[in-house]
């Protein structure tokens, strides 16, 4: 077998490029996958080099085979200058923050972030000293009106936690960057393969590799990727922090990796099948699905995105919390928990205006948000019809 040049595999399609990425047959001694590799302690040779630090591998918060690999592949299917890795996405998150950000900044963050990401800038980031303003994720290039001369980052999340709002990244990064803010983006609905990040004007681009890359719902972990101007800078944050995760969820990460194309076009199928469903039953006000044309970011999705991935929200018609607990009580095969991109199937309910503060949360009904698995889409159908018989017979 001839060997794959570095070259040669830059320039493979990135369903190929997630099957031979991070990987080098030589070095794992014939074998397929790179192991987890385990430690702290790194060996130099002499003493020279130890002064130097001139090594590959220099200490284990540092990182491995293992990490790099992980890495190398995240930085190519992202088109970035590199990428780092800590223990779960919100770490994710708060490292891109803790790279733009220092005491006396403002920070610009879309209504429709992650809650656990609000809570960090409501409680931490405030208390060090810098500033949250959120606004309406819809804002585009008026997102100008809002900047301060201290504004150091904008934080974007397309599509929005729950209510899935869409956003205009490349205006909103147009803006900031004209201001010299960092564009911090939390890319984890669509992934690398659905919107390319870095070449939408994002500097700091958050994956959950909880969700589509790990596939499995079996391990946490947070990657961010930089483009080349804020490559450097999040690496000395992560170096400084030393929050690197476990050897096996890195081993998993990169095992989910191989498959993730293939899953996620999957879920678009079977998330799209549903979401249809859904919106022809007449216990539903509104489908929220970003390929649909009735979204209200349609245009913006088919303009910057190339798929949609199995995550998607719905609004009942108006009925009592009690009717809503008796439909999901009653459900077999879909799960109720929090995360998702997991091969199984989930539902939980939400309710944004519980903590939404630059725009209001008004759907009309109680919502309910969705991440589609493997099974066969007919068994989810009549486990969701059952579910909805329940629902009526409660209502009355
Ligand atoms: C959009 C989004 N970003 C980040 C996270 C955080 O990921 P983790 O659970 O790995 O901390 C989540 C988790 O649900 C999420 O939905």
């Amino acid at each position: 077998m001839a060997k794959l040049t570095p070259a040669a595999k830059k320039k493979l399609r990135a369903r190929s490029r997630l099957v031979h990425l991070g990987r080098d047959a030589e070095t794992s001694f014939g074998f397929v996958n790179i192991p987890p590799f385990r430690g702290s302690t790194v060996l130099y040779p002499d003493h020279a080099t130890l002064k130097s630090r001139n090594q590959r591998y220099t200490y284990g918060t540092h990182g491995t085979p293992t990490t790099e690999a992980l890495c190398e592949a995240w930085t190519s299917i992202s088109g970035a200058a590199g990428a780092v890795l800590v223990p779960s996405g919100l770490a994710a998150i708060i490292v891109s923050f803790t790279t733009a950000l220092s005491a006396g900044d403002h920070l610009l963050a879309t209504d429709a972030a992650y809650q656990p990401a609000r809570i960090y800038c409501d409680t931490i980031l405030k208390r060090m000293g810098v500033e949250t303003t959120y606004y309406d994720p819809a804002i585009g290039a008026g997102v100008e009106a809002l900047m301060r001369p201290n504004t150091r980052a904008v934080f974007v999340e397309a599509p929005g936690s729950q209510s899935l709002d869409m956003q205009d990244v490349p205006a909103i990064a147009a803006v900031a960057k004209a201001r010299g803010a960092c564009v911090i983006m939390d890319n984890t609905w669509a992934t690398p393969l659905f919107f390319s990040p870095h070449a939408h004007g994002v500097d700091l681009a958050v994956e959950a590799g909880t969700k589509y890359l790990s596939g499995h719902s079996d391990l946490l972990i947070g990657l961010v990727s930089a483009n080349a101007q804020w490559f450097a800078r999040v690496h000395r944050t992560v170096d400084a922090l030393a929050i690197p995760p476990g050897p096996e969820d890195v081993f998993l990460a990169l095992r989910g990796l191989r498959t993730m194309e293939l899953r996620l076009r999957e879920a678009e199928r079977q998330g799209l099948a549903l979401a249809n469903w859904l919106k022809a039953r007449p216990e539903v006000l509104r489908v929220i699905h970003p390929a649909m044309e009735e979204y209200p970011g349609h245009a913006i999705w088919r303009r910057d995105f190339s798929g949609s991935s199995g995550l998607f929200s719905i609004v009942l018609k108006p009925v009592s919390e009690q009717s809503v607990a008796a439909f999901l009580d009653d459900l077999q095969l879909f799960g109720m928990g929090y995360s998702w991109g997991g091969f199984e199937s989930l539902v939980v309910p939400f309710d944004c205006s519980k903590y939404r503060t630059a725009t209001r949360w008004a759907p009309g009904g109680p919502c309910l948000r969705f991440s589609l698995g493997l099974e066969d889409i007919d068994d989810l159908k009549e486990d969701l019809d059952r579910a909805f018989a329940r629902l009526s017979a409660t209502a009355g």
